[in-house]
């Protein structure tokens, strides 16, 4: 009862009322943020990430410049109709190597986080250049340009660096080699294939816009289409209750 007496100073002045309500938020606050500090990584670990390969990453960025985010999103969301229409729902740490991510917020098209291996190179190279052409009835425009031209890889390295300085762990290895492994992944008989698959597992290694001749801007694009949510393999964590 005495306690409830005591109420009545607090609700009877609105000043103190204000400070008592900043004090409890305040330890809310202190308790549910102050845990984060401590912890090493919020996401957790999972076999199979790797950092892009030089050409993904290039394709990355030109998927960035050319918006293709405003249309597609990179996140199937944990509800049945969305894991039955794209695959296995996204993990944390399939975006863990994105900078800035590209989980997106709209659906014009539909989610690409899983599209790695749906289709063939040839599909790829038709839709991107005339999406009607293999979808009549499709809004999405046409990029024929990346067709022709040419991948600009000389600042591949300084691309790298940039993401290892905000986590993404490339190697000096890595770093050095970058404009080289941008050039091996659309030719498998080049004679450094093998160390480049070794930096990269499970990388798929050709020419991707069916021009052999040329390194160019849709090689790219595409090497990044066919990588995307292929590196996690969910039938091991299926298989594996400990894994999961
Ligand atoms: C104006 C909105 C829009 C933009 C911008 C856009 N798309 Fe699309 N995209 C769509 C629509 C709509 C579809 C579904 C019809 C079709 O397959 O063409 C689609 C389909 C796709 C598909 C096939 C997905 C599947 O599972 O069938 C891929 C791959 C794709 N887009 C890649 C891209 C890339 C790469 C870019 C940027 C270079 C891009 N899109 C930009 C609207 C867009």
């Amino acid at each position: 009862m005495s306690l409830l007496n005591k109420h009545a100073v607090f609700e009877k002045n609105s000043i103190l009322l204000c400070v008592g309500i900043l004090i409890t938020v305040a330890i809310g606050g202190l308790v549910e943020i102050s845990p984060l500090f401590y912890l090493e990584s919020t996401i957790e670990k999972v076999k199979g990430m790797r950092p892009y390969t030089p050409l993904e990453l290039a394709g990355r960025n030109i998927y960035i410049r050319e918006g293709c985010y405003n249309c597609h999103s990179q996140m199937v969301r944990p509800f049945r109709d969305e894991a039955e229409r794209y695959g296995h729902y996204s993990l944390a740490a399939e975006s863990m190597y994105d900078h800035p991510f590209q989980w997106g917020s709209k659906r014009t098209g539909p989610d690409l986080a899983r599209v790695g291996g749906r289709y063939s190179d040839d599909w790829h190279v038709a839709h991107l250049i005339n999406p009607r052409s293999v979808v009549p009835e499709s809004i999405m425009p046409g990029y024929p340009f990346l067709a022709d031209k040419e991948l600009k890889i000389d600042d591949l390295s300084g691309h790298l660096a940039a993401n290892r300085g905000v986590g993404v762990p490339y190697t000096d290895e890595m770093i050095e080699n970058a404009v080289l492994d941008a050039r091996v992944q659309v030719n498998p008989d080049a004679d450094e294939v093998d160390a480049f698959m070794e930096r990269y597992p499970k990388v798929q290694v050709r020419d991707f816009d069916g021009n052999p001749n040329k390194l160019t801007e849709l090689d790219a694009v595409i090497a990044y289409l066919q990588m995307l949510g292929t590196l996690v393999d969910f039938d091991l964590y299926a298989q594996d209750p400990a894994l999961r």
